[in-house]
């Protein structure tokens, strides 16, 4: 994989606008699971899929929203990854020489902000932005508050109870998700649009490519004439037309890649 490698640093010593995409993929050496990773304890019962939309929040309230207390919980805990902290190294290194780098995650958590990257377009929303789910105010709240330990199982005896909407005191607080079955945020997509369609290097890291529309990122990139590097262990629909297809981790090969530039 030396020459890939290579080839990869290369193009991203030369590369002046940059997107870097990412999926759960992404915090996976971060210790926050991948979305298709098999679920632990209670969660084991359920897909992903089970829980994460307005329907089954609305069935099963207590149960869905300790499910999005336990992960934030999980976050909180996590640290960003040596290459969250790649990718905010080079995006401070392009704006301090004229070039410009944007970060779209389809990653609820704040690692990437942590690693130190700004303007992070969220296309799944953001876990840590509560709102109501009938006065859709936005309410802050501290999952910490939930005292849970990092970590710590859940059974249907200890679920936690919704918290009221402290706005209008009849709705419950929901997590800042997009669920399945709901739109992405209009603006944030179109600004990953717009950045895919005026890179000259797109890259792509941790995701299964499952997911539309943010699957049809790089594509819509390489069709504006950007290079695509995909990076993730296990192959992926998008390996074979990408530029180059790094067979790897995040953490292990953002560092090397951007090593020459970032030296
Ligand atoms: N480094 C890079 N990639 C990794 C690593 C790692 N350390 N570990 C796992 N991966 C890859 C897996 O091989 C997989 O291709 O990350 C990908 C994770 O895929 P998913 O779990 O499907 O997550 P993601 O692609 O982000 O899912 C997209 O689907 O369920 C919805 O809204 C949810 O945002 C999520 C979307």
């Amino acid at each position: 994989m030396m020459s890939e490698i290579e080839g990869a640093a290369n193009w991203v010593a030369e590369a002046r606008s940059v997107v870097v995409l990412t999926g759960a993929g992404m915090s996976a050496e971060s210790s926050v699971p991948t979305f298709r990773d098999a679920q632990t304890g209670l969660w084991e019962r359920f897909e992903p899929e089970q829980l994460a939309t307005e329907e089954a929040f609305r069935a099963n309230t207590s149960l869905v929203w300790s499910w999005y207390v336990w992960r934030s919980i999980l976050i909180d805990a996590a640290e960003p990854n040596a290459g969250h902290e790649a990718i905010g190294s080079w995006q401070k290194h392009l704006a301090a020489t004229g070039g410009f780098l944007t970060v779209a995650t389809q990653n609820v958590d704040d690692l990437h902000e942590r690693g130190g990257a700004d303007g992070v377009l969220h296309l799944h929303g953001a876990l840590q932005n509560y709102r109501c789910l009938d006065c859709n105010t936005p309410v802050a709240y501290d999952s910490r508050s939930a005292a849970i330990r990092p970590g710590q199982e859940f059974d249907d005896d200890n679920l936690l109870d919704p918290v009221t909407c402290s706005h209008c005191a009849t709705g419950v607080l929901r997590p800042g998700v997009v669920w399945f079955g709901e739109r992405l945020p209009e603006d944030v997509f179109s600004s990953a649009v717009h950045a895919v369609q005026h890179a000259d290097l797109v890259v792509v890291v941790g995701t299964s490519g499952l997911v539309q529309p943010a699957a049809s990122l790089p594509i819509i990139g390489q069709e504006a004439d950007a290079k695509v590097i995909e990076i993730n262990p296990v192959p992926t629909g998008l390996s074979n037309t990408a530029d180059v297809y790094l067979q790897s981790t995040a953490a292990a090969t953002l560092p090397r890649v951007l090593n020459r530039l970032l030296a």
